[in-house]
Protein backbone atom coordinates (compact mmCIF):
# COMPACT_ATOMS: atom_id res chain seq x y z
CA UNK A 1 0.00 0.00 0.00
CA UNK A 2 1.11 3.65 -0.75
CA UNK A 3 0.16 7.00 0.69
CA UNK A 4 1.24 9.78 -0.23
CA UNK A 5 1.54 12.64 2.77
CA UNK A 6 1.37 15.71 2.06
CA UNK A 7 1.74 19.50 3.17
CA UNK A 8 1.09 22.47 0.97
CA UNK A 9 -0.21 26.11 0.30
CA UNK A 10 1.25 26.62 3.62
CA UNK A 11 4.99 27.18 4.86
CA UNK A 12 7.61 24.12 4.38
CA UNK A 13 5.47 22.46 1.60
CA UNK A 14 6.65 19.03 1.45
CA UNK A 15 5.71 15.49 0.60
CA UNK A 16 6.45 11.75 2.29
CA UNK A 17 5.87 8.34 0.82
CA UNK A 18 4.96 5.63 2.91
CA UNK A 19 5.04 2.05 1.69
CA UNK A 20 3.44 -1.04 3.60
CA UNK A 21 3.34 1.62 6.90
CA UNK A 22 7.19 2.27 6.45
CA UNK A 23 8.00 5.86 6.05
CA UNK A 24 10.58 5.43 3.43
CA UNK A 25 10.95 9.08 1.67
CA UNK A 26 10.51 12.69 2.84
CA UNK A 27 11.38 15.67 1.72
CA UNK A 28 10.58 19.53 1.89
CA UNK A 29 9.97 21.30 -1.17
CA UNK A 30 12.83 24.15 -0.51
CA UNK A 31 15.90 21.99 -0.53
CA UNK A 32 14.60 20.99 -4.60
CA UNK A 33 13.13 24.19 -5.99
CA UNK A 34 15.25 26.17 -3.46
CA UNK A 35 13.08 28.16 -1.87
CA UNK A 36 13.45 28.88 1.41
CA UNK A 37 10.27 28.20 3.04
CA UNK A 38 8.00 27.60 -0.17
CA UNK A 39 4.63 27.64 0.39
CA UNK A 40 2.85 26.25 -2.65
CA UNK A 41 2.60 22.53 -3.86
CA UNK A 42 5.38 20.49 -3.41
CA UNK A 43 5.52 19.30 -6.86
CA UNK A 44 8.85 18.37 -7.14
CA UNK A 45 9.00 16.58 -3.83
CA UNK A 46 5.77 14.83 -4.91
CA UNK A 47 7.82 13.36 -8.11
CA UNK A 48 11.06 12.74 -5.97
CA UNK A 49 8.97 10.51 -3.41
CA UNK A 50 7.41 8.48 -6.39
CA UNK A 51 11.35 8.41 -7.86
CA UNK A 52 12.31 6.53 -5.17
CA UNK A 53 10.20 3.98 -5.30
CA UNK A 54 9.50 3.30 -9.22
CA UNK A 55 6.10 4.07 -8.77
CA UNK A 56 3.58 6.38 -10.41
CA UNK A 57 1.20 8.91 -9.41
CA UNK A 58 -1.68 6.40 -11.10
CA UNK A 59 0.10 4.13 -7.92
CA UNK A 60 -0.46 5.94 -5.31
CA UNK A 61 -3.74 4.36 -2.74
CA UNK A 62 -4.20 7.17 -0.63
CA UNK A 63 -2.99 10.53 -0.43
CA UNK A 64 -3.08 12.12 2.65
CA UNK A 65 -2.84 16.33 3.93
CA UNK A 66 -2.08 17.72 7.14
CA UNK A 67 -4.65 20.37 6.86
CA UNK A 68 -8.72 19.87 7.04
CA UNK A 69 -10.95 22.80 6.06
CA UNK A 70 -13.39 21.63 8.24
CA UNK A 71 -11.69 21.17 11.47
CA UNK A 72 -12.99 23.75 14.25
CA UNK A 73 -15.27 25.64 11.65
CA UNK A 74 -17.90 26.82 14.18
CA UNK A 75 -15.13 28.16 16.46
CA UNK A 76 -13.59 29.90 13.18
CA UNK A 77 -17.04 31.14 12.02
CA UNK A 78 -17.59 32.65 15.50
CA UNK A 79 -14.12 34.32 15.19
CA UNK A 80 -14.50 35.62 12.13
CA UNK A 81 -18.29 37.17 12.52
CA UNK A 82 -17.09 39.10 15.35
CA UNK A 83 -15.52 41.99 13.55
CA UNK A 84 -15.80 42.56 9.15
CA UNK A 85 -12.01 42.20 8.79
CA UNK A 86 -11.90 39.26 10.59
CA UNK A 87 -14.98 37.69 8.01
CA UNK A 88 -13.09 39.07 5.23
CA UNK A 89 -10.05 37.39 6.50
CA UNK A 90 -11.64 34.20 6.75
CA UNK A 91 -13.16 34.49 3.27
CA UNK A 92 -9.99 34.86 1.70
CA UNK A 93 -8.01 32.29 3.70
CA UNK A 94 -10.81 29.76 2.33
CA UNK A 95 -10.26 31.16 -1.36
CA UNK A 96 -6.68 31.19 -1.60
CA UNK A 97 -6.50 27.27 -0.55
CA UNK A 98 -9.56 26.43 -2.46
CA UNK A 99 -7.49 24.78 -4.93
CA UNK A 100 -7.06 22.52 -2.32
CA UNK A 101 -10.70 21.30 -2.76
CA UNK A 102 -10.10 19.28 -5.74
CA UNK A 103 -6.86 17.13 -4.79
CA UNK A 104 -7.06 15.14 -7.97
CA UNK A 105 -7.70 18.25 -10.59
CA UNK A 106 -4.82 20.00 -8.53
CA UNK A 107 -2.36 17.30 -8.65
CA UNK A 108 -3.31 16.28 -12.44
CA UNK A 109 -1.85 19.95 -13.24
CA UNK A 110 0.98 19.85 -11.18
CA UNK A 111 1.92 16.80 -12.60
CA UNK A 112 1.07 17.24 -15.70
CA UNK A 113 -0.96 14.31 -15.38
CA UNK A 114 -4.81 13.07 -16.51
CA UNK A 115 -6.65 13.31 -12.86
CA UNK A 116 -8.84 10.81 -14.75
CA UNK A 117 -5.45 8.31 -13.82
CA UNK A 118 -5.29 8.73 -10.07
CA UNK A 119 -7.85 6.42 -8.34
CA UNK A 120 -6.53 7.50 -4.54
CA UNK A 121 -8.34 7.76 -1.82
CA UNK A 122 -8.17 11.71 -0.04
CA UNK A 123 -7.81 11.65 3.39
CA UNK A 124 -8.26 15.70 5.23
CA UNK A 125 -6.15 15.50 8.92
CA UNK A 126 -6.06 17.81 11.16
CA UNK A 127 -3.12 20.00 11.43
CA UNK A 128 -2.09 19.02 14.85
CA UNK A 129 -3.45 15.44 14.50
CA UNK A 130 -1.21 15.37 12.36
CA UNK A 131 1.74 16.61 14.11
CA UNK A 132 1.14 14.72 16.95
CA UNK A 133 0.75 11.47 14.73
CA UNK A 134 4.57 12.22 13.30
CA UNK A 135 5.84 11.95 16.69
CA UNK A 136 3.66 8.97 18.15
CA UNK A 137 3.44 6.69 15.11
CA UNK A 138 7.33 7.13 14.40
CA UNK A 139 8.39 6.56 17.99
CA UNK A 140 8.23 3.24 18.76
CA UNK A 141 5.74 4.25 22.17
CA UNK A 142 3.31 2.07 22.68
CA UNK A 143 1.78 4.75 24.50
CA UNK A 144 2.82 8.26 24.83
CA UNK A 145 1.07 11.97 25.78
CA UNK A 146 0.91 14.07 22.56
CA UNK A 147 1.93 17.02 22.35
CA UNK A 148 2.02 20.07 19.36
CA UNK A 149 2.48 23.85 19.32
CA UNK A 150 3.39 26.24 16.69
CA UNK A 151 1.78 29.26 15.21
CA UNK A 152 -1.37 28.13 14.22
CA UNK A 153 -2.75 25.49 11.81
CA UNK A 154 -6.73 24.61 11.14
CA UNK A 155 -7.80 27.31 13.71
CA UNK A 156 -5.70 25.94 16.83
CA UNK A 157 -2.60 26.67 18.30
CA UNK A 158 -1.81 23.61 20.82
CA UNK A 159 -2.85 20.24 21.37
CA UNK A 160 -2.80 17.50 23.86
CA UNK A 161 -3.77 13.85 23.26
CA UNK A 162 -4.07 10.23 24.57
CA UNK A 163 -2.14 8.35 22.07
CA UNK A 164 -2.44 4.34 22.56
CA UNK A 165 -1.76 2.37 20.07
CA UNK A 166 -3.14 3.20 16.80
CA UNK A 167 -5.18 5.32 18.84
CA UNK A 168 -4.35 9.05 19.12
CA UNK A 169 -7.49 10.78 21.07
CA UNK A 170 -7.48 14.64 21.02
CA UNK A 171 -8.01 16.07 24.39
CA UNK A 172 -7.80 19.85 24.18
CA UNK A 173 -7.31 22.11 22.16
CA UNK A 174 -6.16 26.23 22.25
CA UNK A 175 -7.96 28.18 19.75
CA UNK A 176 -6.36 31.37 17.70
CA UNK A 177 -6.02 34.37 18.76
CA UNK A 178 -3.98 32.51 21.73
CA UNK A 179 -0.40 30.93 20.72
CA UNK A 180 2.54 30.32 21.92
CA UNK A 181 3.85 30.64 18.64
CA UNK A 182 2.58 33.96 17.69
CA UNK A 183 3.91 35.52 21.46
CA UNK A 184 7.49 33.73 19.88
CA UNK A 185 6.93 34.96 16.36
CA UNK A 186 5.68 38.55 17.82
CA UNK A 187 8.49 39.26 19.84
CA UNK A 188 11.35 38.27 17.38
CA UNK A 189 9.37 40.61 14.97
CA UNK A 190 9.61 43.25 17.59
CA UNK A 191 13.18 42.74 17.59
CA UNK A 192 14.16 43.03 14.33
CA UNK A 193 13.53 39.52 12.88
CA UNK A 194 10.31 39.34 10.90
CA UNK A 195 11.31 36.58 8.60
CA UNK A 196 9.30 33.36 8.41
CA UNK A 197 11.28 30.77 10.37
CA UNK A 198 13.64 33.72 12.18
CA UNK A 199 12.80 32.29 15.57
CA UNK A 200 15.28 29.82 15.90
CA UNK A 201 18.10 32.44 15.68
CA UNK A 202 16.49 35.08 18.66
CA UNK A 203 16.76 32.01 20.71
CA UNK A 204 20.69 31.92 20.69
CA UNK A 205 20.33 35.76 21.55
CA UNK A 206 18.04 34.87 24.77
CA UNK A 207 21.03 33.75 26.61
CA UNK A 208 23.04 36.64 26.66
CA UNK A 209 20.24 38.52 28.74
CA UNK A 210 19.10 39.01 31.72
CA UNK A 211 15.83 39.26 33.48
CA UNK A 212 15.25 42.92 33.60
CA UNK A 213 12.05 42.37 31.32
CA UNK A 214 10.93 39.51 32.95
CA UNK A 215 7.68 41.21 34.46
CA UNK A 216 6.61 42.92 31.43
CA UNK A 217 6.69 40.08 29.03
CA UNK A 218 4.90 38.08 31.54
CA UNK A 219 1.93 40.67 30.87
CA UNK A 220 1.76 39.66 27.42
CA UNK A 221 1.01 35.48 28.05
CA UNK A 222 -0.21 33.79 30.86
CA UNK A 223 -1.62 30.69 31.80
CA UNK A 224 -5.56 29.89 32.15
CA UNK A 225 -6.62 26.76 32.97
CA UNK A 226 -4.93 23.97 32.07
CA UNK A 227 -3.88 26.49 28.96
CA UNK A 228 -2.92 29.85 28.75
CA UNK A 229 -4.03 32.98 26.99
CA UNK A 230 -2.38 35.74 24.97
CA UNK A 231 -2.88 39.83 26.10
CA UNK A 232 -4.03 40.94 22.79
CA UNK A 233 -3.55 44.50 24.02
CA UNK A 234 0.37 43.97 22.21
CA UNK A 235 -0.98 41.80 19.21
CA UNK A 236 -2.25 43.61 16.12
CA UNK A 237 -6.02 42.58 15.81
CA UNK A 238 -5.26 40.16 13.42
CA UNK A 239 -1.81 38.97 13.96
CA UNK A 240 -1.44 35.52 13.11
CA UNK A 241 -5.11 35.03 12.18
CA UNK A 242 -4.50 36.34 8.92
CA UNK A 243 -2.62 33.50 7.64
CA UNK A 244 0.41 32.93 6.05
CA UNK A 245 0.70 35.04 3.02
CA UNK A 246 2.46 32.59 0.09
CA UNK A 247 3.63 35.17 -2.90
CA UNK A 248 3.24 33.90 -6.82
CA UNK A 249 7.26 32.64 -5.89
CA UNK A 250 6.17 30.39 -2.84
CA UNK A 251 7.86 32.65 -0.58
CA UNK A 252 5.90 32.81 2.52
CA UNK A 253 5.45 36.22 4.34
CA UNK A 254 4.19 37.01 7.64
CA UNK A 255 2.29 39.59 9.00
CA UNK A 256 3.80 42.42 11.76
CA UNK A 257 1.91 40.84 14.85
CA UNK A 258 2.97 43.64 17.14
CA UNK A 259 0.58 46.59 18.68
CA UNK A 260 1.76 49.82 19.86
CA UNK A 261 1.78 49.07 22.83
CA UNK A 262 4.73 47.22 22.73
CA UNK A 263 6.10 49.72 21.97
CA UNK A 264 4.60 52.27 24.52
CA UNK A 265 6.19 49.40 26.73
CA UNK A 266 9.40 48.51 25.45
CA UNK A 267 10.44 51.54 23.20
CA UNK A 268 10.75 51.77 19.23
CA UNK A 269 11.18 48.10 18.13
CA UNK A 270 15.23 47.23 17.17
CA UNK A 271 15.40 47.80 13.29
CA UNK A 272 16.41 44.60 11.11
CA UNK A 273 19.92 44.58 10.96
CA UNK A 274 20.86 47.49 13.22
CA UNK A 275 22.87 46.55 16.07
CA UNK A 276 21.33 44.83 18.94
CA UNK A 277 21.19 46.27 21.98
CA UNK A 278 21.36 45.57 25.75
CA UNK A 279 17.43 45.76 25.93
CA UNK A 280 17.08 43.61 22.84
CA UNK A 281 19.27 40.96 24.38
CA UNK A 282 17.21 41.60 27.49
CA UNK A 283 13.94 41.19 25.60
CA UNK A 284 15.10 38.11 23.72
CA UNK A 285 15.85 36.44 27.44
CA UNK A 286 12.55 37.35 28.99
CA UNK A 287 10.65 36.19 25.47
CA UNK A 288 11.95 32.70 25.92
CA UNK A 289 11.96 32.60 29.88
CA UNK A 290 7.65 32.89 29.61
CA UNK A 291 7.88 30.87 26.60
CA UNK A 292 9.28 27.95 28.55
CA UNK A 293 7.62 28.95 31.91
CA UNK A 294 4.05 28.47 29.72
CA UNK A 295 5.16 25.37 27.83
CA UNK A 296 5.92 23.41 31.29
CA UNK A 297 2.55 24.71 32.65
CA UNK A 298 0.87 22.83 29.16
CA UNK A 299 2.88 20.01 29.50
CA UNK A 300 2.66 19.36 33.27
CA UNK A 301 -0.90 19.87 32.76
CA UNK A 302 -0.83 16.99 30.29
CA UNK A 303 0.86 14.75 32.33
CA UNK A 304 -1.91 15.10 35.10
CA UNK A 305 -4.38 14.32 32.23
CA UNK A 306 -2.19 11.49 30.66
CA UNK A 307 0.07 10.90 33.38
CA UNK A 308 2.57 8.93 30.80
CA UNK A 309 6.46 8.93 31.04
CA UNK A 310 6.37 9.72 27.40
CA UNK A 311 6.38 12.62 25.40
CA UNK A 312 5.47 12.54 22.27
CA UNK A 313 5.76 15.86 20.47
CA UNK A 314 5.84 18.03 17.30
CA UNK A 315 4.83 21.44 16.22
CA UNK A 316 7.19 24.53 14.97
CA UNK A 317 7.76 25.33 18.66
CA UNK A 318 8.84 21.81 19.46
CA UNK A 319 12.40 22.86 17.56
CA UNK A 320 13.01 25.01 20.91
CA UNK A 321 15.70 23.03 21.90
CA UNK A 322 16.87 24.90 24.85
CA UNK A 323 12.81 24.52 26.37
CA UNK A 324 13.39 20.53 25.08
CA UNK A 325 16.84 20.18 26.94
CA UNK A 326 14.28 20.88 30.66
CA UNK A 327 11.67 18.78 30.12
CA UNK A 328 12.91 16.45 31.92
CA UNK A 329 13.57 18.30 35.29
CA UNK A 330 10.94 20.59 34.77
CA UNK A 331 8.00 18.26 34.19
CA UNK A 332 7.56 14.52 35.48
CA UNK A 333 8.25 12.97 31.55
CA UNK A 334 11.27 10.93 31.66
CA UNK A 335 11.59 9.95 28.02
CA UNK A 336 10.52 12.35 24.55
CA UNK A 337 10.70 11.44 20.79
CA UNK A 338 10.46 14.46 18.97
CA UNK A 339 9.74 14.72 15.57
CA UNK A 340 12.99 15.76 13.38
CA UNK A 341 10.38 17.74 11.02
CA UNK A 342 8.71 18.94 13.97
CA UNK A 343 7.65 22.19 11.59
CA UNK A 344 5.21 22.07 9.07
CA UNK A 345 7.07 20.08 6.93
CA UNK A 346 6.71 16.99 9.41
CA UNK A 347 2.63 17.07 8.27
CA UNK A 348 3.17 14.95 5.46
CA UNK A 349 4.68 12.33 7.29
CA UNK A 350 2.25 12.20 10.27
CA UNK A 351 -0.63 12.71 7.76
CA UNK A 352 -0.11 9.77 6.14
CA UNK A 353 0.76 8.11 8.87
CA UNK A 354 -2.38 9.50 10.82
CA UNK A 355 -4.53 7.69 7.44
CA UNK A 356 -2.64 4.37 7.74
CA UNK A 357 -2.84 3.78 11.55
CA UNK A 358 -5.87 5.44 12.56
CA UNK A 359 -8.04 5.22 9.65
CA UNK A 360 -7.49 2.29 7.71
CA UNK A 361 -6.96 0.51 11.44
CA UNK A 362 -3.07 -0.56 10.30
CA UNK A 363 -0.98 -2.10 12.87
CA UNK A 364 2.26 -0.10 13.85
CA UNK A 365 5.34 -1.53 12.31
CA UNK A 366 7.66 1.54 11.74
CA UNK A 367 10.06 3.22 14.12
CA UNK A 368 11.64 6.36 12.57
CA UNK A 369 14.91 5.40 14.01
CA UNK A 370 17.15 8.25 11.53
CA UNK A 371 16.03 10.73 9.50
CA UNK A 372 18.11 10.24 6.84
CA UNK A 373 15.36 9.86 4.25
CA UNK A 374 15.73 12.20 1.91
CA UNK A 375 17.52 11.56 -1.95
CA UNK A 376 21.02 9.77 -2.36
CA UNK A 377 23.34 10.21 -5.27
CA UNK A 378 25.24 7.73 -7.37
CA UNK A 379 29.22 7.65 -7.14
CA UNK A 380 29.25 8.34 -11.24
CA UNK A 381 26.51 11.42 -10.75
CA UNK A 382 29.09 12.52 -7.85
CA UNK A 383 32.59 12.53 -9.71
CA UNK A 384 30.29 14.09 -13.28
CA UNK A 385 29.20 17.08 -10.85
CA UNK A 386 33.26 16.97 -9.22
CA UNK A 387 34.99 16.93 -12.70
CA UNK A 388 32.33 19.32 -14.68
CA UNK A 389 34.00 22.28 -13.06
CA UNK A 390 37.56 21.10 -13.01
CA UNK A 391 37.90 20.12 -9.66
CA UNK A 392 41.20 17.90 -8.80
CA UNK A 393 40.05 15.11 -6.68
CA UNK A 394 41.71 12.10 -5.23
CA UNK A 395 39.16 8.66 -4.55
CA UNK A 396 39.25 7.00 -1.36
CA UNK A 397 37.91 3.80 -0.04
CA UNK A 398 36.03 4.11 3.16
CA UNK A 399 38.80 3.91 5.89
CA UNK A 400 41.47 6.11 4.32
CA UNK A 401 38.67 8.07 3.25
CA UNK A 402 37.71 8.56 7.12
CA UNK A 403 41.06 8.83 8.23
CA UNK A 404 41.64 11.55 5.81
CA UNK A 405 39.19 13.64 6.80
CA UNK A 406 40.01 13.53 10.36
CA UNK A 407 43.09 14.31 9.77
CA UNK A 408 42.02 17.68 8.09
CA UNK A 409 39.04 18.19 10.99
CA UNK A 410 42.26 17.44 14.12
CA UNK A 411 44.59 19.89 12.02
CA UNK A 412 42.02 22.84 11.82
CA UNK A 413 40.40 22.54 8.52
CA UNK A 414 36.87 23.28 7.67
CA UNK A 415 35.33 20.09 5.76
CA UNK A 416 31.91 19.73 3.74
CA UNK A 417 30.87 16.40 4.35
CA UNK A 418 28.41 15.34 1.95
CA UNK A 419 27.08 11.49 2.38
CA UNK A 420 24.60 9.23 1.61
CA UNK A 421 20.67 10.40 1.80
CA UNK A 422 19.76 13.86 2.72
CA UNK A 423 17.95 14.57 6.10
CA UNK A 424 14.32 15.27 6.73
CA UNK A 425 13.70 18.42 9.14
CA UNK A 426 15.93 21.52 9.34
CA UNK A 427 18.46 20.05 10.89
CA UNK A 428 21.98 18.32 9.14
CA UNK A 429 22.65 15.36 11.26
CA UNK A 430 26.02 14.29 9.48
CA UNK A 431 24.88 13.79 5.66
CA UNK A 432 24.90 17.27 4.49
CA UNK A 433 26.99 19.48 7.35
CA UNK A 434 30.08 21.48 7.32
CA UNK A 435 32.43 19.97 10.14
CA UNK A 436 34.94 21.30 12.42
CA UNK A 437 37.12 20.78 15.27
CA UNK A 438 35.06 21.81 18.35
CA UNK A 439 37.94 22.99 20.68
CA UNK A 440 39.54 25.39 19.07
CA UNK A 441 39.16 29.00 20.15
CA UNK A 442 38.88 30.65 16.98
CA UNK A 443 36.22 28.44 15.10
CA UNK A 444 33.28 29.94 15.77
CA UNK A 445 34.99 33.40 14.32
CA UNK A 446 36.28 31.50 11.21
CA UNK A 447 33.19 29.57 10.06
CA UNK A 448 31.09 32.97 10.59
CA UNK A 449 33.67 34.66 8.60
CA UNK A 450 34.21 32.34 5.90
CA UNK A 451 31.48 30.28 5.23
CA UNK A 452 27.99 30.46 7.29
CA UNK A 453 27.95 34.57 7.38
CA UNK A 454 25.26 34.48 10.05
CA UNK A 455 24.47 36.24 13.28
CA UNK A 456 27.48 36.41 16.03
CA UNK A 457 25.31 35.01 18.60
CA UNK A 458 24.12 31.75 16.80
CA UNK A 459 25.94 28.70 18.44
CA UNK A 460 27.39 25.99 16.48
CA UNK A 461 26.20 22.36 17.14
CA UNK A 462 28.53 19.43 19.10
CA UNK A 463 27.99 15.87 17.14
CA UNK A 464 28.92 13.69 19.79
CA UNK A 465 29.33 9.78 19.82
CA UNK A 466 26.16 8.54 22.30
CA UNK A 467 27.94 6.47 24.61
CA UNK A 468 30.53 9.47 25.33
CA UNK A 469 27.15 11.78 26.01
CA UNK A 470 27.62 11.88 29.82
CA UNK A 471 30.95 12.64 30.27
CA UNK A 472 30.43 15.80 28.38
CA UNK A 473 26.72 16.96 28.92
CA UNK A 474 24.36 16.79 32.41
CA UNK A 475 22.33 14.87 30.58
CA UNK A 476 21.83 11.75 29.11
CA UNK A 477 18.54 11.12 27.43
CA UNK A 478 19.88 11.29 23.74
CA UNK A 479 18.91 13.57 21.15
CA UNK A 480 19.65 11.89 17.76
CA UNK A 481 17.83 14.36 15.96
CA UNK A 482 20.04 17.27 17.84
CA UNK A 483 16.72 18.49 19.75
CA UNK A 484 17.81 19.05 22.72
CA UNK A 485 20.15 21.52 24.44
CA UNK A 486 22.49 20.33 27.44
CA UNK A 487 24.33 21.92 30.33
CA UNK A 488 28.06 21.08 29.21
CA UNK A 489 30.25 19.60 32.22
CA UNK A 490 32.35 22.51 33.83
CA UNK A 491 35.45 20.76 33.35
CA UNK A 492 34.55 20.27 29.34
CA UNK A 493 33.40 23.67 28.63
CA UNK A 494 36.94 25.12 27.44
CA UNK A 495 37.58 21.18 25.16
CA UNK A 496 34.56 22.06 23.82
CA UNK A 497 34.65 26.00 23.29
CA UNK A 498 33.68 26.22 19.88
CA UNK A 499 30.17 24.72 20.36
CA UNK A 500 29.76 26.01 24.17
CA UNK A 501 27.26 28.26 24.05
CA UNK A 502 27.63 32.15 26.25
CA UNK A 503 25.48 30.07 28.98
CA UNK A 504 27.94 26.71 28.91
CA UNK A 505 25.30 25.00 27.00
CA UNK A 506 25.18 23.24 23.45
CA UNK A 507 22.79 21.48 21.50
CA UNK A 508 23.66 18.44 20.84
CA UNK A 509 23.01 15.96 18.43
CA UNK A 510 23.94 12.19 19.47
CA UNK A 511 25.26 9.72 16.91
CA UNK A 512 24.76 5.90 17.49
CA UNK A 513 26.56 3.75 15.38
CA UNK A 514 23.15 1.86 14.08
CA UNK A 515 21.67 5.27 12.94
CA UNK A 516 25.11 6.42 10.82
CA UNK A 517 27.57 4.41 11.03
CA UNK A 518 30.07 6.46 8.34
CA UNK A 519 29.53 9.76 10.71
CA UNK A 520 29.88 7.46 13.77
CA UNK A 521 33.12 6.01 12.33
CA UNK A 522 34.54 9.63 11.28
CA UNK A 523 33.99 11.13 14.93
CA UNK A 524 35.67 7.86 16.15
CA UNK A 525 38.49 8.57 13.98
CA UNK A 526 38.50 12.34 15.02
CA UNK A 527 38.44 11.00 18.78
CA UNK A 528 41.42 9.03 18.00
CA UNK A 529 43.42 12.23 17.29
CA UNK A 530 42.18 14.40 19.91
CA UNK A 531 40.83 12.30 22.51
CA UNK A 532 37.31 14.10 21.63
CA UNK A 533 34.23 11.95 20.83
CA UNK A 534 32.74 15.12 19.39
CA UNK A 535 32.66 17.34 16.06
CA UNK A 536 31.50 20.68 15.32
CA UNK A 537 28.74 20.10 12.97
CA UNK A 538 26.76 23.34 11.15
CA UNK A 539 24.35 22.37 8.04
CA UNK A 540 26.20 22.58 4.60
CA UNK A 541 24.70 25.92 3.13
CA UNK A 542 25.24 29.37 3.12
CA UNK A 543 21.96 31.21 3.67
CA UNK A 544 20.05 28.95 1.43
CA UNK A 545 18.12 26.02 2.04
CA UNK A 546 20.72 23.13 2.83
CA UNK A 547 22.39 21.57 0.17
CA UNK A 548 20.29 18.70 -1.69
CA UNK A 549 22.76 17.59 -4.99
CA UNK A 550 25.90 17.05 -5.20
CA UNK A 551 25.95 20.18 -7.74
CA UNK A 552 24.86 22.41 -4.99
CA UNK A 553 27.46 21.33 -2.50
CA UNK A 554 30.14 21.62 -4.90
CA UNK A 555 28.99 25.30 -5.74
CA UNK A 556 28.80 26.13 -1.80
CA UNK A 557 31.96 24.87 -1.46
CA UNK A 558 33.67 26.70 -4.48
CA UNK A 559 32.08 29.64 -3.26
CA UNK A 560 33.02 30.00 0.62
CA UNK A 561 36.26 29.74 1.95
CA UNK A 562 35.47 25.68 3.33
CA UNK A 563 38.79 23.63 2.99
CA UNK A 564 37.66 20.28 2.28
CA UNK A 565 35.03 18.96 0.57
CA UNK A 566 34.43 15.12 0.84
CA UNK A 567 31.61 14.32 -1.18
CA UNK A 568 30.95 10.50 -1.70
CA UNK A 569 34.14 8.64 -1.85
CA UNK A 570 35.61 11.98 -3.14
CA UNK A 571 38.05 14.51 -1.60
CA UNK A 572 38.76 17.80 -2.84
CA UNK A 573 40.72 20.68 -1.36
CA UNK A 574 40.88 23.90 -2.00
CA UNK A 575 43.09 24.98 -4.78
CA UNK A 576 45.32 27.56 -2.13
CA UNK A 577 45.72 23.89 -0.25
CA UNK A 578 45.99 21.61 -2.98
CA UNK A 579 50.17 21.89 -2.09
CA UNK A 580 49.35 20.13 1.22
CA UNK A 581 47.49 17.00 -0.45
CA UNK A 582 48.69 14.14 1.18
CA UNK A 583 47.92 10.25 1.36
CA UNK A 584 45.88 10.08 4.54
CA UNK A 585 47.22 7.75 7.20
CA UNK A 586 45.42 5.07 8.74
CA UNK A 587 46.24 5.07 12.63
FE1 LIG B 1 2.17 23.50 12.43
Amino acid sequence: MLILGLNMFHGDASAALIQDGEVVFAIAEERLNRVKHYGGVPTLSIQACLDAVGADIADIDHVAVGRDKDANLAKKVQYALSNPAKLLNFIQIRKRREAMNDLKSLLGRAMDRDPASMRFQEHNVEHHIAHIASAFYCSGFEEAAGFSYDGSGDFVSAMFARCVGTELEPLERVFLPHSLGSFYTMLCGFLGYRKYGDEGKVMGLAAYGDNTYSEQVRDIVSPAGSTFKLNMDYFTPLGSNSGMQIGADGTVKIQRHYSDRMIEVFGEPRKPNSEISTRDRNIAFAMQQRFEEIFFHLINQLHKQVPSGNLAMAGGCALNSVANGRIFTETPFARTWIQPAAGDEGLAVGAALYAYHSVLKQPRTHEMKNAYLGPEFSEARIRTAVEAVGLEYSRFDREPLLEGVADQIAAGKVVGWFQGRMEWGPRALGNRSILAHPGLPDMKDTLNARIKHREWFRPFAPSTLVEHQSEYFEHDHPSPFMLHVYKIRPDKRAKLCAVNHVDDTGRLQTVSRDENPLYYDLIKAFQRRTDLPIVLNTSFNENEPIVCTPEEAIDCFRRTKMDVLAIGPYLVLKEENQSRVEEPVAV
